[in-house]
């Protein structure tokens, strides 16, 4: 149904040919093209009446075109300068956000058919997000945003002719909207085959050769599986190099260029299929722990609290510590399978697997935790957690790729164990973890790597018991039909 409708809509812009094929070439000439572009739509299409919505061109430093906030998280080095901002990447948790009103849930209904439109300069080795906002659309509750569906920018950029890109580069590996079955399969297979060879189609590292001058990128809003009722803001994010870009305009507009001699034939890529992402419990009045690596010497201690309590939760593991006797893991997650605890996947190594360098480095964390668990433990599973939740859109479609159908655990509770558990104040994992269940959150991430951590635990638990909430295993807390039964 979803690619039908993408499909169709693809069509419809090929069809009226012409007008946009004119201007995608010429650099200097941004302005223009994009007067071309917007005129030529208008009156080519009485199917699309909305205008175009013009997000971001920088002009101020701390505000968009629409009068909210832009600016970027945490560590992230930004430079302002007219009509651009320059961002200078370290890490793939970084992100750049432009944000819609953020006190309200923004509609994007009118134009969910049409395409986001990037221009920038520099690399194109980075996500682009769109993020929904929370059910209450409150800054103030948890999780903030409220989900994220995310692409690949490098899969959707427009490439000049002059670029000289190797055939396979581009013309045969992706598949399009349009393709058919047959073609859709052959692509699925270039794709493995691709991936399987060592990771990414150009500026591999060693090699790294960026582009010069500005370059554009088309996403269809219909490749972010989001609520286009409730949108926040188009981030951008999952740097997995640490070269710069610069973003001089973000927009949305009715159509993409015709493809050209130009414009090395330009098509809108297919959509990957990419995990879910899961913040938060959907079942009324359910509560999930999502409990990561431990250290061996607290299994028995955790095992003992979660008896006493009677609550079952879900532990992401890390594939390594299985395979070492002397830790008594697979052992005791054995263990913790018969009493009816859900056993999940938490990578091998537990890299910040965004920002590996290459998708089989990635692919090779999923695999070898697959075979592990299978081993080990005799389990499969469809839930995997990030190691430090750094996840975006690369790391999304390899999971996606090896497991159907995947949810990808975040959180909303955040215990803070990392910050504090280690600390002189150790209570304030205590503070956090009220606060984060004052805020609306309901699914919690915590280790057993401490023995501060693991003293509280009866206080979570107590406490998010009192509080009316019922404490069940993550795939159980989703609804998912293949939980057990509570
Ligand atoms: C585009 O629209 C503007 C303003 O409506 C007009 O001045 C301009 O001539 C138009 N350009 C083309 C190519 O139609
Ligand atoms: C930001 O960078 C500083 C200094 O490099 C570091 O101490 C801090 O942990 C970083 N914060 C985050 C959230 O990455
Ligand atoms: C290993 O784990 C099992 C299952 O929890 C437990 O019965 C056993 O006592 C543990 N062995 C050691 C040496 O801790
Ligand atoms: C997942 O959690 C990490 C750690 O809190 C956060 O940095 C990241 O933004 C989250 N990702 C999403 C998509 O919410
Ligand atoms: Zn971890």
């Amino acid at each position: 149904m979803h690619l039908l409708f993408i499909c169709s809509a693809a069509l419809l812009l090929f069809l009226p040919a012409s007008a946009l094929s004119r201007g995608i070439v010429d650099h200097g000439h941004w302005n223009e093209l994009r007067d071309l572009t917007h005129n030529a739509s208008h009156d080519d299409s009485q199917a699309k009446s909305s205008p175009p919505l013009v997000i971001d061109t920088f002009k101020n430093p701390t505000r968009n075109d629409l009068g909210f906030w832009h600016g970027s998280g945490e560590n992230l080095t930004v430079r302002h300068g007219p009509g651009y901002v320059r961002l200078f990447p370290t890490d793939p948790d970084q992100n750049f956000h432009t944000q819609f009103d953020s006190n309200a849930c923004y509609s994007m209904i009118p134009w969910r058919n049409e395409y986001l439109h990037v221009i920038f300069e520099g690399t194109d080795q980075y996500s682009v997000s769109f993020n929904q906002h929370n059910d209450e659309c409150n800054p103030k509750r948890r999780p903030f945003p409220g989900i994220a569906d995310s692409v690949q920018a490098e899969r959707y950029v427009v490439h000049p002719a002059s670029e000289a890109f190797a055939e396979d580069d581009f013309a045969e590996d992706d598949n399009w909207d349009c393709a058919d079955n047959v073609h859709a399969d052959a692509g699925r297979k270039k794709h493995k085959h691709r991936k399987s060879k060592g990771g990414r189609r150009k500026h591999s590292q060693g090699n790294t050769k960026i582009p010069t001058g500005r370059r554009e990128l088309y996403i269809p809003l219909a490749h972010f599986d989001i609520d286009f009722n409730r949108v926040v803001s188009v981030s951008f994010h999952g740097f997995y190099t640490h070269e710069p870009v610069t973003l001089y305009h973000v927009e949305v507009v009715p159509d993409v260029p015709m493809p050209s001699p130009e414009n090395g034939h330009y098509r809108v890529p297919r959509k990957l299929p990419n995990g879910k992402l899961v913040l938060r419990c959907s079942r009324p009045n359910s509560f999930a722990f999502g409990i990561d690596d431990g250290q061996p010497q607290y299994s028995q201690q955790v095992m003992r609290i979660l008896d006493e309590e009677g609550v079952r939760v879900t532990f992401f593991v890390v594939g390594a510590g299985l395979r070492d006797p002397t830790s008594n893991f697979t052992e005791f997650y054995k263990e913790m399978l018969k009493k009816g605890h859900q056993v999940a996947f938490h990578s091998n190594t537990h890299p910040k697997m965004e920002s590996l360098p290459t998708l089989a480095e990635i692919d090779d964390e999923i695999i070898q935790s697959m075979q592990i668990f299978r081993e080990q433990l005799g389990i499969e599973s469809s839930y995997f957690r990030p190691p430090f939740g750094t996840v975006a859109s690369r790391l999304r479609q390899e999971i996606a790729r090896h497991i159907p159908n995947p949810s990808i655990v975040n959180w909303s509770v955040d215990v803070e164990d990392w910050l504090w558990a280690d600390t002189s104040t150790p209570e304030k994992q205590l503070e956090a973890f009220f606060r984060s269940v004052e805020k609306g959150g309901n699914l919690a991430v915590m280790h057993y790597l401490h023995p501060t951590t693991i003293g509280y635990l009866p206080e979570f638990i107590r406490h998010v018991k009192s509080a009316g909430y019922q404490i069940m295993r993550i795939d159980q807390c989703l609804g998912d039909v293949s939980a057990p039964p509570l």
